[in-house]
């Protein structure tokens, strides 16, 4: 169906390989053009169960293969679980022309990543997604880590997968709940850099009881070329253009640690898009009928249209934000659907505490106001 390069400056590169296959049938396909001399498969039990052992299986009679598995879950994220695999890894002793692969969700994609670049200095890396949060967001990019502790993915290195395969297969199984939360990163996605996209999916939106993959999987094409292309400008999140997909998370992370995480990220990211829109509108860089379309196209998916919390709550956690620089908040705002707004020669916004205060009191006010 696609395949997409992505070429770093430095001469890396990573492709991006998407296939209407059966997952066994796509690995297959692909390790048959390499000689790798063993391939360790990484999932969580329920992929493991899903998919994991039948691809396991297919895989052994193309090169040596064994499965490792975790439990399912953000807490598999975690020092105790990477010490288990890590010890696991080093005892079998794999050799440096192993290949590692990450068959799952942003979980299994973060904490095998992680285990890829440190294992030996660094094995190659592919990615399997299997969430479409995967498939459109965490697979692409290279970002990877455990959590403390203190503090989320605050572990990990930048390592980029040598490929990243996709099969539309995987969302078949996905239950709502976890559609749902890639459709909050689809939308984003669509907001940032895609309008005729986001058009197309406001007028034919998707049912996510039932899902038409037959219209779901150009949306995620076009959210891989998207990230894709962020990733090759800006790597490392230095110029800025890489943050521009933090657009709705700063809100959106204080939306989910307040709320202790009862409210799941792609919840509190599609809350925080709605304000962080409120936001841009008071600073006159949007207008306020863009707005309600973005406000509109993520009620319909259901996403919650008001903040249950006070500002004040919310400010206390964003101060706090590990991507706050020099002492402001910064933050990536929108000017229209598909078009972000622009800083002078920036990508992202800075502003002085209390005038961020201010902002995001306004714009929690517009954001519930509008509900009434
Ligand atoms: N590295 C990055 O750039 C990046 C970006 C965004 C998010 N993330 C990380 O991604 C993680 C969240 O990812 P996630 O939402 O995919 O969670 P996840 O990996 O926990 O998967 C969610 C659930 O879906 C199940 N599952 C996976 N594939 C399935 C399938 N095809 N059918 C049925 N069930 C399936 C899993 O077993 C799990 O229970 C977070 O830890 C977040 O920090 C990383
Ligand atoms: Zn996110």
């Amino acid at each position: 169906m696609a395949k997409i390069n992505l070429k770093f400056k430095d001469g890396r590169t990573s492709q991006i390989i998407m296939l209407d296959k059966k997952p066994a049938d796509l690995l297959c396909g692909e390790l048959k053009k390499e000689k790798y001399q063993y391939v360790v498969l990484f999932c969580d039990s329920q992929v493991a169960k899903l998919y994991g052992r039948a691809v396991e299986q297919k895989i052994s009679s193309v090169t040596k293969t064994d499965l490792i598995t975790f439990p399912v879950g953000e807490q598999s994220k975690s020092f105790p679980v990477f010490a288990k695999i890590i010890g696991q890894v080093a005892e079998k002793k794999y050799p440096r022309d192993t290949l590692i692969i990450a068959l799952g969700g942003g979980v299994t994609g973060d904490l095998t990543g992680f285990i890829a670049s440190i294992y030996m200095r660094g094995v190659d890396l592919w990615q399997v997604p299997t969430t479409l949060l995967a498939m459109v967001d965490s697979s692409i990019g290279g970002k990877n880590g455990i959590n403390s502790r203190y503090a989320k993915n605050i572990i990990g290195t930048f390592y980029q997968p040598r490929k990243i395969l996709v099969t539309p297969q995987f969302l078949q199984s996905l239950p709502k709940s976890q559609l749902q939360e890639g459709m909050a990163e689809l939308i984003k996605t669509l907001i940032l850099f895609d309008r005729a996209s986001f058009t197309k999916l406001e007028n034919n939106p998707i049912n996510l009881n039932r899902p038409n993959l037959t219209k779901l999987v150009p949306l995620v094409k076009t959210c891989m070329v998207a990230k894709g292309r962020a990733v090759i400008a800006d790597e490392r999140e230095v110029t800025g253009l890489r943050s521009l997909l933090n657009f709705g998370h700063t809100v959106g992370h204080a939306i989910e640690k307040v709320s202790n995480h009862r409210i799941s990220h792609g919840q509190a990211v599609a809350t925080g898009m709605i304000v962080e829109s409120y936001m841009s509108y008071l600073l006159g860089k949007i207008k306020k009928s863009e707005v309600l379309k973005i406000k509109k196209i993520l009620q319909q998916y259901g996403f919650q249209d008001s903040v249950d919390f006070p500002h004040k709550m919310l400010y206390n956690t964003i101060k706090l934000d590990k991507k706050n620089r020099g002492g402001g908040v910064c933050l990536p705002l929108v000017a229209a659907i598909g078009k972000v707004a622009k800083n002078r020669s920036k990508w992202v916004f800075s502003f002085p505490r209390n005038r961020f205060e201010e902002l995001l009191k306004e714009s929690i006010e517009l954001t519930n106001e509008a509900v009434k």
